[in-house]
């Protein structure tokens, strides 16, 4: 747990509660956490449901690892230490997003099971929802879009997780998408049927 520092703070309480955003949006909010090995698909499987539900009036948005290392988080390196402040940082975050009524969708390695779960206990049931995008080492390495595997195999770069450093897969995902067989539109659907089922897509 990461401690407080500041003292002699206080608590604001909201004069728009977060029911009245939700009522105006017309649905719930809620963060999509995608997790999984790079190149998996997170990020791709996060910009085909949000494209999706923005076309449906949703309103969403995609918080991105690569991204948000070049801005909120780029004091960060991938140290165990500095994944679990990537995580913190970026849970709170997505917190204040659903807070505010949105979905969100974040699409960060997160390997560390831990640290998904301070995130998760960060907010209400039902609205933190894990999903484990479950690709083999094989495929991804396969895929290596940024050829960042084969640079780790070649050991020029350190802590590169499946490579050099652990994933550790959830144990408790509220869904496993198929990555290896199926296609982004596919697994994009079967989220969206999960946030349909779940009553999250209406008030
Ligand atoms: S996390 O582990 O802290 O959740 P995050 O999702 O923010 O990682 O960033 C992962 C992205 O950073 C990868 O998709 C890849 O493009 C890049 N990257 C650079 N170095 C590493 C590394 N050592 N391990 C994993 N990803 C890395």
């Amino acid at each position: 747990m990461t401690e407080q520092k500041a003292t002699n703070v206080t608590w604001h309480a909201h004069a728009v509660s977060k029911e009245e955003r939700c009522k105006l949006n017309g649905h719930q909010g809620a963060v999509l956490w995608f997790t999984g090995l790079s190149a998996c698909g997170k990020s791709t499987i996060a910009n085909a449901v949000d494209h999706k539900l923005h076309l449906r009036g949703k309103h969403t948005f995609v918080l991105d690892g690569d991204n948000i290392r070049t801005g909120l988080n780029k004091n960060l390196t991938f140290s165990a230490e500095d994944r679990a402040e990537n995580i913190r940082r970026l849970g709170e975050v997505a917190k204040l997003f659903a807070s505010a009524g949105n979905i969100a969708l974040t699409a960060f390695i997160s390997p560390y099971r831990a640290d998904r779960d301070q995130v998760r206990a960060l907010m209400p049931a039902g609205e933190f929802i894990e999903v484990y995008v479950n690709a083999s080492l094989e495929t991804c390495e396969k895929r290596d879009p940024k050829g960042l595997y084969k640079k780790a195999r070649a050991g020029e770069i350190k802590n590169f997780t499946g490579i050099s450093d652990p994933y550790e897969a959830p144990e408790k995902a509220e869904l496993v998408l198929d990555a290896d067989t199926k296609s982004i539109d596919q697994l994009a659907d079967e989220v969206i049927a999960y946030l349909e089922k779940q009553g999250i897509l209406t008030i």
